[in-house]
């Protein structure tokens, strides 16, 4: 598989973007997911946020965090006071890496190359909405965006200044519906998201 690149078009338009990304073959996971959930919200948001991937609500949807994590995200962010439409929510990859399992199907984390193959639509994203500040929920977008090595820990609620704007990472929301502890997991997540979003 040749990787996005080559099914990016040249436009100016999310729109365009988008539409194009439902045709992508950039890599194998659009043979078994149902759709390409691409990011959506607003176009010039000041802030984007970045998953690892659609879930299995998502992929039946077409819309990213609409499923659990979604909602404890959503949570979250009405905690800290931001209004989720003055966001855009986008992943790090574009389709939904599932093991089958009878009738259910078990999230399995992306490999290296699909991340790699599918980093083309993400970086057209962030060229078109040029964003202040960019959030990594957890390691998937953190590698995509800072590269292999990158570690969410070192880097949890502070921000580093790239090119073209600032990063910064927490965890991803699915690890806080899996903590032990979804309490503290809960408040350490909202503490980062806090400092995330304080002015520079
Ligand atoms: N998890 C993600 O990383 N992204 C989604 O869109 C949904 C769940
Ligand atoms: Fe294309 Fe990304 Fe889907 Fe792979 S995961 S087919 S690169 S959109």
């Amino acid at each position: 598989y040749p990787g996005a690149a080559e099914y990016v078009p040249s436009t100016d338009n999310l729109a365009t973007l988008a539409a194009a990304a439902d045709a992508c073959h950039g890599c194998d996971l659009y043979r078994d997911a149902t759709q390409t959930v691409f990011g959506e919200g607003a176009p010039h948001a000041s802030t984007v946020l970045i998953g690892e991937q659609p879930g299995n609500e998502e992929d039946l949807d077409g819309h990213p965090f609409v499923g659990p994590a979604g909602r404890l995200l959503d949570r979250a962010l009405d905690d800290i006071g931001v209004d989720r439409k003055t966001l855009y929510l986008t992943n790090a990859v574009k389709h939904f890496r599932f093991e089958q399992r009878g009738k259910r199907r078990i999230h399995q984390q992306p490999r290296r190359t699909e991340i790699v193959a599918c980093a083309p639509w993400l970086t057209r994203e962030l060229d078109l909405i040029a964003p202040e500040l960019v959030i990594c929920l957890g390691a998937i977008a953190t590698q995509s965006v800072l590269g292999p090595k990158a570690k969410v820990t070192e880097l949890r609620g502070r921000t580093v200044e790239l090119e073209h704007f600032r990063v910064g990472a927490t965890v991803h929301p699915s690890s806080v519906l899996r903590a032990t502890d979804r309490t503290q997991a809960y408040a350490e997540f909202v503490d980062d998201l806090t400092h995330l979003f304080e002015p520079a």
